[in-house]
């Protein structure tokens, strides 16, 4: 299968969301980073801009919710129409539950780790789970390095999921540009985030085919 990019449009011009979400019709996803200056020392946007991006874009939305009480807030994105809802390990109080309530809404459920939390402890929850989420920058804003400390994480995260069937999806976020995505890929990544590479560039949607091409093997 080819690798699915998923542009985030935090690097992209917050005022005009609807232009810039068609500057990228090669996207498999349009990756939304919700923050709520608790769980991440940034603020950006919520359910709200959410609903009317979903409204002017039919690429499917993955939502990325960096924010403290992801367990009241992740199945209303799941109901207003998100293709995927994502929370933070280190913020669900309820993780089986909440990511039962995001798939019963229709949506697939996403598990995400910080750079500094194992995935060993959440290899019990691999079944309910539709992604695994690995940062490879410590979350809140774009533009930062890549951590290679992440990547022997990434291979064990590989070898857990393929462990478990190979179902899930393994995606990285932080830092992803055509310098560090096959570093991503070759330790078992196959969904790509990726902000200021796509909307950074003077072409996003040439940004996007090229990263898809260095992430396929
Ligand atoms: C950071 C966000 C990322 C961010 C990535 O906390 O979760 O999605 O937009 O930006 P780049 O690709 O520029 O590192
Ligand atoms: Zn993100």
């Amino acid at each position: 299968m080819a690798a699915q990019i998923s542009p985030s449009i935090l690097s992209a011009d917050f005022a005009r969301l609807a232009d810039e979400a068609a500057r990228v019709p090669n996207a498999d996803w349009l990756h939304v980073d919700v923050m709520d200056n608790h769980f991440v020392p940034n603020l950006t946007l919520g359910l709200p801009v959410v609903e009317a991006l979903l409204k002017a874009t039919s690429t499917p939305i993955d939502c990325h919710l960096m924010i403290t009480d992801p367990d009241r807030w992740a199945p209303a994105y799941a109901e207003a129409g998100a293709g995927s809802v994502t929370i933070h390990a280190e913020a669900a109080k309820a993780p089986v539950r909440t990511l039962r309530q995001i798939r019963s809404a229709g949506a697939r459920a996403g598990f995400a780790l910080n750079p500094a939390t194992d995935v060993e402890p959440y290899a019990d929850l691999l079944g309910e789970i539709d992604m695994l989420l690995l940062m490879t920058v410590e979350p809140g804003f774009g533009g930062q390095k890549f951590l290679d400390m992440v990547l022997p994480k990434i291979r064990r995260a590989r070898s857990l999921v393929e462990r478990h069937g190979g179902q899930i999806w393994l995606q990285v976020d932080g830092g992803v540009t055509a310098d560090t995505i096959e570093r991503c890929a070759e330790a078992g990544a196959d969904v790509f985030v990726a902000g200021s590479a796509v909307y950074g560039a003077a072409d996003p949607a040439s940004a996007i085919d090229r990263l898809r091409e260095l992430a396929t093997p």
